[in-house]
C-alpha cells in the first residue's frame, strides 16, 4: 500500500531506504510553567515537524512525534506523543529512543527554565522582581552521544550567520545533518513556508523556498539517501 498523506507520491529509494525504519520526530515549543498560570514559551507552530513526521510515514517508516503543545492534527499513521516541557519532552524521547534508525529534533526546545516555579500565582506586590532560570538538557544532544546512536538529524534556526553556527552546532552536537534556517519576524517560525541549508561532514545542500510539506519532503528524500549512504559504509 502506498501512503501519500497528501504529501505527493514517494520515490522508489527513498522508500527502500525508509521503509520499516523506526523515526522519531520532535516537533513544536516546549512550555516552561513560572506559575500556575504563566510560563515560558517561543512561537514554534510545529508545522516542520509535523509535516517531517507525514512524509517520513509516506515513505513507509514507523514514525512516532514526541510534540510540544501545538494546534495541529495528527498525521495519519503517525504514533503521537504530547509533551509540555523540556523534561518531559526529554523523558518521552528517552523511553522512546531505544533501537531508532532515525531521529529528528525539530522541536524549538526551552533551552532555560524557570529555576523554582512557584506553586502559587505569583502576585502583583513587588515593583520588580527577578525570574531565575536554568539550562535544559539538549535532549538532541543526548540522543546523538547514545551508545547505540539513531542517525541524527537536527534544526538550526538562526537570525544571523545561519550556516556558521549551524556548522557549529553538527560539530559539538554531533550530528549527521543539520538543516539550518533563518528565523525572523515573518521568516520559518509560525508560517507555513521555509527554505534550508542542510550540512553534513561531507558538504552541504540547499531546499529551496517552498511550503514546509514540500520542503519536508525533500529533507526525508535527503536523510534516506545519507541513511543508504551510511549502511553501505557500515557493509564494506
Ligand atoms: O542549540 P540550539 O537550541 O540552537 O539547537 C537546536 C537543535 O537542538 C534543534 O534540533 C532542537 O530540537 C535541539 N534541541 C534539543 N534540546 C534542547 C535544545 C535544543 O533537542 N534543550
Amino acid at each position: 500500500v502506498v501512503r501519500e498523506h497528501g504529501v505527493g507520491p514517494v520515490d522508489a529509494a527513498t522508500r527502500a531506504a525508509l521503509t520499516g525504519k523506526r523515526v522519531l520526530v520532535t516537533a513544536g515549543p516546549t512550555r516552561e510553567r513560572i506559575d500556575p498560570v504563566r510560563y515560558l514559551t517561543n512561537r514554534s507552530s510545529g508545522k516542520m515537524g509535523f509535516a517531517i513526521a507525514a512524509a517520513a510515514c509516506a515513505a513507509g517508516a514507523e514514525v512516532t512525534l514526541v510534540a510540544g503543545p501545538v494546534n495541529l492534527p495528527t498525521p495519519t499513521g503517525v504514533r503521537r506523543i504530547d509533551v509540555e516541557s523540556a523534561a518531559e519532552m526529554l523523558a518521552a524521547v528517552d523511553s522512546a529512543a531505544t533501537g531508532l534508525d532515525v531521529f529528528i529534533g525539530a522541536a524549538a526546545v526551552a533551552d532555560y527554565r524557570p529555576t523554582t516555579p512557584s506553586p502559587h500565582k505569583i502576585k502583583k506586590t513587588a515593583e520588580r522582581i527577578e525570574l531565575a532560570l536554568e539550562r535544559t538538557t539538549d535532549i538532541l544532544a543526548r540522543v546523538a552521544a547514545r551508545a547505540d546512536r539513531p542517525f541524527t538529524v537536527g534544526f538550526a534556526a538562526e537570525t544571523e550567520d545561519v550556516e556558521r553556527y549551524a556548522r557549529g552546532k553538527l560539530e559539538t552536537k554531533r550530528l549527521d545533518l543539520i538543516a539550518a534556517n533563518e528565523v525572523g519576524d515573518s521568516k520559518a517560525f509560525d508560517v507555513d513556508d521555509n527554505a534550508l541549508v542542510v550540512l553534513s561532514a561531507e558538504g552541504r545542500e540547499e531546499i529551496p523556498h517552498a511550503s514546509k510539506i514540500d520542503v519536508a519532503r525533500r529533507l526525508v528524500v535527503m536523510i534516506a539517501a545519507h541513511l543508504s549512504k551510511s549502511a553501505r559504509k557500515g557493509i564494506a
